[in-house]
C-alpha cells in the first residue's frame, strides 16, 4: 500500500459528549488495512481524546486545528507549539477558512510552521492556489490542497485537474500533497487511487463514524 493520510477535521463542531460518542462508535469499527488516520480535533478536546485514544489503544494520530505563531508568554487566547505538542503529533495550518475568517496571511502561515515545526509536530497545511504554495517557507510539510469552490459545496474537483495541480505543486514543492474538499465514500478512491495524490482531508464526512470509516476502507 503506498502512504496514505486519512486525515478529519472536524472543525468547530464536537462538544465532549458528541466525541466521546465517536470514538467509542469509532472503536467499534472493523478495518483490514489501516492508512494514517489523523483526527483533527477542537482545543477543548485535546487531553480527552489523547487520553482517549491512548487507553484504548486506537490507530489514530491526534492534531489540533490551528496553532499560534508565537513562542510561550503574554498572547491571550493563543495555544502555543508546547501547549500542543504535549496531546498531539500532527498540526493543521493555514485552512481557508481561517485565512478568509481571521485574515491570517502567508507570512502567518510561515511563523506557525516555524513554531510547529520547532515542537517537533507534523504539519498539514492548506492551500488553494499556487501562490500560497510558492509562498511557503518549509517543503517539510504535506501539502492538503483544498480548492476553494470544493469546500463543504459537495462539489469535489474533477481528479483530471486535482492531478495537473497537484503536478505543478511538485514542481515547485517536493512535499506529500493530500487533496480535500467535499470528499465522501463513494469518490474517495478516485482520489487517493492518483500516483501523485497521498491522501485525502474531509471535513463534514467525517463528522459521522460510518462516513468516515467508509473512507477509511474505500481509499485504500
Ligand atoms: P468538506 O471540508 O469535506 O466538508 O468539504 C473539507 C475541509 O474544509 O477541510
Amino acid at each position: 500500500m503506498k502512504k496514505l493520510i486519512i486525515a478529519a477535521n472536524w472543525k468547530s463542531n464536537m462538544t465532549k459528549d458528541e466525541a466521546e460518542t465517536w470514538l467509542e462508535e469509532f472503536s467499534k469499527q472493523d478495518f483490514s488495512e489501516l492508512p494514517e488516520v489523523v483526527l483533527l480535533a477542537p482545543f477543548t478536546l485535546l487531553d480527552m481524546v489523547n487520553t482517549y485514544i491512548k487507553d484504548k489503544s486506537l490507530p489514530i494520530s491526534l492534531g489540533a486545528q490551528d496553532i499560534s505563531p508565537f513562542k510561550k508568554g503574554a498572547h491571550t487566547g493563543e495555544v502555543y507549539s508546547g501547549e500542543i505538542k504535549e496531546f498531539c503529533s500532527y498540526v493543521l495550518i493555514g485552512h481557508s477558512e481561517r485565512r478568509s475568517s481571521f485574515n491570517e496571511t502567508d507570512e502567518m502561515v510561515n511563523k506557525k510552521i516555524e513554531e510547529a515545526a520547532s515542537a517537533g509536530l507534523s504539519i498539514i497545511v492548506c492551500i488553494s492556489n499556487i501562490s500560497q504554495v510558492k509562498n511557503l517557507s518549509s517543503e517539510n510539510v504535506v501539502i492538503a490542497y483544498e480548492p476553494l469552490e470544493a469546500i463543504g459545496t459537495g462539489n469535489a474537483e474533477n481528479p483530471e485537474d486535482v492531478k495537473l495541480f497537484v503536478d505543478q505543486i511538485k514542481e515547485i514543492k517536493n512535499a506529500t500533497v493530500i487533496y480535500g474538499g467535499s470528499v465522501n465514500s463513494e469518490i474517495v478512491k478516485n482520489y487517493t487511487g492518483l500516483e501523485n495524490i497521498n491522501g485525502v482531508l474531509v471535513g463534514s464526512e467525517s463528522l459521522k463514524v460510518n462516513s468516515f470509516s467508509d473512507i477509511i476502507r474505500n481509499a485504500i
